[in-house]
């Protein structure tokens, strides 16, 4: 066991754990944010996906120890993200979603929901780099690109394309 610093959603933590437990259990267990989930715990199907400096990566599959020093984001974190970005008082910061949890929830995306907070986050990391993807665009980002497709048993894609879009209109302005 050693003791690590992160920085999660703003806020910094110390664990102790062994270093090389996947993030994805510090997150939920150590730290009670359940929004990532585990899914295959194989880097496969996206379901516990993080920002890590502003990227998605699949926490399942990444040790803690390599989040030292990083900014990690989980789906929890998106609201403070968009707020800092946009300078919110307190009040606009606490009655704020992200845009992209607004249009998901606009477009009514999800089904049992399971996978939906990985798909949300690769939505910020798409946009991020990406203010305006055409749908061949969300859809490589969704499917092709690695590790591995987002993966959701329940077929919300369709959705998801519709509520990338919204988000990103939402999001100019
Ligand atoms: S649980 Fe991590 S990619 Fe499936
Ligand atoms: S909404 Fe059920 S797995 Fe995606």
């Amino acid at each position: 066991m050693a003791e690590f610093t992160l920085t999660v959603n703003g806020a910094s933590h110390v664990v102790d754990v062994v270093a090389d437990t996947p993030l994805l259990y510090v997150l939920r267990n150590d730290l009670r944010l359940t929004g990532p989930r585990l899914g295959c715990g194989m880097a496969q199907c996206g379901s516990c996906s993080v920002l890590v400096d502003g990227e998605e990566i699949r926490s399942c599959v990444t040790p803690v120890s390599a989040a030292v020093g990083k900014r990690i984001h989980t789906i929890e974190g998106l609201p403070g993200l968009w707020a800092g970005k946009n300078r919110f008082n307190g009040t606009e910061t606490v009655d704020t979603l992200h845009p992209i949890q607004q249009a998901w929830i606009d477009v009514q995306v999800p089904q049992c929901g399971y996978c939906q907070s990985g798909m949300m986050i690769t939505a910020a990391d798409l946009l991020e780099r990406n203010p305006n993807p055409t749908v061949a665009e969300i859809k490589e980002a969704f499917t092709n690109a690695p590790p591995s497709p987002h993966l959701c048993r329940c077929g919300t894609y369709t959705a998801i394309i519709e509520a990338v879009q919204r988000a990103a209109r939402a999001m100019v302005v």
